[in-house]
Parts: C-alpha cells; sequence; structure tokens
C-alpha cells in the first residue's frame, strides 16, 4: 500500500556544470536550462498538493565560485523572479526565501522581498528558495537570534529553537531529493532534515523531469518511516 503524499519536498538540485561541460557549453548554459526545470518541478508539486516546496538554488560555499558564474547565477534570478511574478500569483504559490540575504546584491534583494510580499496571502503551495543558504550558517544565526532575546537555557526547545530558524512556521522536510548523481547534503536543511528520506538520482538537474519528480514521490510513498519506533509513523495531516 502506498502511503501518503509528503508535505515538504526539498531539491537539491545539483549537475547544471556538468550538463554544460558534456555538451561543450558554458556553464551558465546549464543554470539556463536548469531554471527550467525549476518550472516543471513547481507544477509537478502544484499537482499532486504537496504543501512546501524548497529548492535549493545557492549555496554559502557557492560564493566562493568564479564571480562571472556567481553574477550570472544572481541575475538569472533577479529575470526569473521578475517574469514568473505574476504566474506565481496566478497560481496561488507563496514565495519566500531562507538564507543569508544580507550577502545578495541589493537589486536582488529588493526583488525578493517584493515577491515575498505580493504572494504572502497564497495558500496552494508554499515555494521556498534556499539562496545564499547553509544549514549551518541558519542554526548560528538562529541561535544569535535566540541569545539576544535574552532566553533562559531551560526556556529552550526543540519549538523555540525552530521559530528562530529561517523556516519557522514550515513543516520538517519529508523528503530531499539531489541530482547528479553526489550523495551528500551539501549544507542543505540539517536541522529540518534530521528525518528526511533521501532520493539520489544520477540524472544531472537540466535533463530532471516531471516525471521522474512524480517517481520519486511514488518511490517515497512506499517508504516506512519509523522514526525510531517499530511501527511505521504516519506524517500526514
Ligand atoms: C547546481 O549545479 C547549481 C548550483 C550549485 C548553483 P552545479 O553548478 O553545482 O553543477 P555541477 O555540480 O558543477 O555539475
Ligand atoms: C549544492 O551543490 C548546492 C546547490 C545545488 C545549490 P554544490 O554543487 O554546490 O555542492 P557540492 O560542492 O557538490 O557539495
Ligand atoms: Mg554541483
Amino acid at each position: 500500500m502506498l502511503g501518503g503524499i509528503p508535505r515538504h519536498v526539498g531539491v537539491i538540485m545539483d549537475g547544471n556544470g556538468r550538463w554544460a561541460s558534456l555538451r561543450g557549453l558554458p556553464r551558465v548554459e546549464g543554470h539556463k536550462r536548469g531554471a527550467e526545470r525549476a518550472k516543471d518541478v513547481i507544477e509537478a508539486a502544484l499537482e499532486i498538493g504537496i504543501e512546501v516546496l524548497t529548492l535549493y538554488a545557492f549555496s554559502m560555499e557557492n560564493w566562493q565560485r568564479p564571480r562571472q558564474e556567481v553574477s550570472t547565477l544572481m541575475e538569472l534570478l533577479k529575470l526569473y523572479l521578475s517574469k514568473e511574478l505574476l504566474e506565481l500569483l496566478h497560481k496561488g504559490i507563496s514565495f519566500r526565501v531562507i538564507g543569508d540575504r544580507s550577502r545578495l546584491p541589493e537589486e536582488v534583494q529588493k526583488v525578493i522581498e517584493e515577491a515575498e510580499k505580493y504572494t504572502s496571502s497564497a495558500s496552494r503551495l508554499t515555494l521556498v528558495t534556499a539562496l545564499s543558504y547553509g544549514g549551518r550558517d541558519e542554526i548560528l544565526r538562529a541561535i544569535r537570534k535566540i541569545i539576544k532575546q535574552g532566553l533562559r537555557p531551560e526556556e529552550l526547545n526543540e519549538e523555540v529553537f525552530e521559530s528562530a530558524l529561517d523556516t519557522a512556521g514550515l513543516p520538517p522536510v519529508d523528503l530531499i531529493i539531489r541530482t547528479s548523481g553526489e550523495k551528500r547534503l551539501s549544507n542543505f536543511l540539517l536541522w529540518q532534515g534530521a528525518y528526511s528520506e533521501l532520493y539520489f538520482t544520477e540524472t544531472l538537474w537540466p535533463d530532471f523531469t516531471k516525471e521522474e519528480f512524480l517517481y520519486a514521490i511514488q518511490d517515497y510513498q512506499r517508504r516506512e518511516r519509523r522514526f525510531g519506533a517499530i511501527m511505521p509513523i504516519s506524517t500526514e495531516s
């Protein structure tokens, strides 16, 4: 018997550079094509009723890449957001960014703020983009916030801590998909993914299809999640 649809799915969209190199193209061509694939996955998430979709678009460590690649990625993001804002609104998608946005170029921060503001009351799907994001950095920033609030040690529990994370109010991530054959988390949702199911595929992100996304969801639905107990535990809402 198949289990329920995951409430929250995270995707590590990896392999853009290799996809381009294999074709003798510059890496940025892979990023462009990758942005198109993100649209397909958002569409699929809407169709099957996923509540939250988190796309890992740019990690804290990705700041180390050549300046040219970083700036093209930022441009692509700005372009994509300004182009798709109406579409997001139309589809009932609420947009949100997690990560240290203070490091992003000012114009990018502005577009993000606008998109967040205009889509804040949408409720069909929450589309989270992890941008300038690192799980360790997020945890440290949360601790700093808590210390600043003057919380006493005995007042700290998981709930309080979670409310200081960038993902405050979102359910834990049920399934993490990573493309391109790498089998690691690369600093993605470290706290939130404590009990995530993991799905790895060799497919490079620019070749990832809606069908493969749906296949990954089905694979998840066949799994037994025990959370350390003996009987499977359901996470359906
Ligand atoms: C993922 O693809 C996109 C980002 C990290 C921004 P990569 O750019 O990491 O592509 P590969 O892994 O080098 O092929
Ligand atoms: C992880 O991919 C980050 C994103 C997909 C945005 P990377 O390509 O940066 O990760 P590593 O270097 O292979 O661990
Ligand atoms: Mg990579």
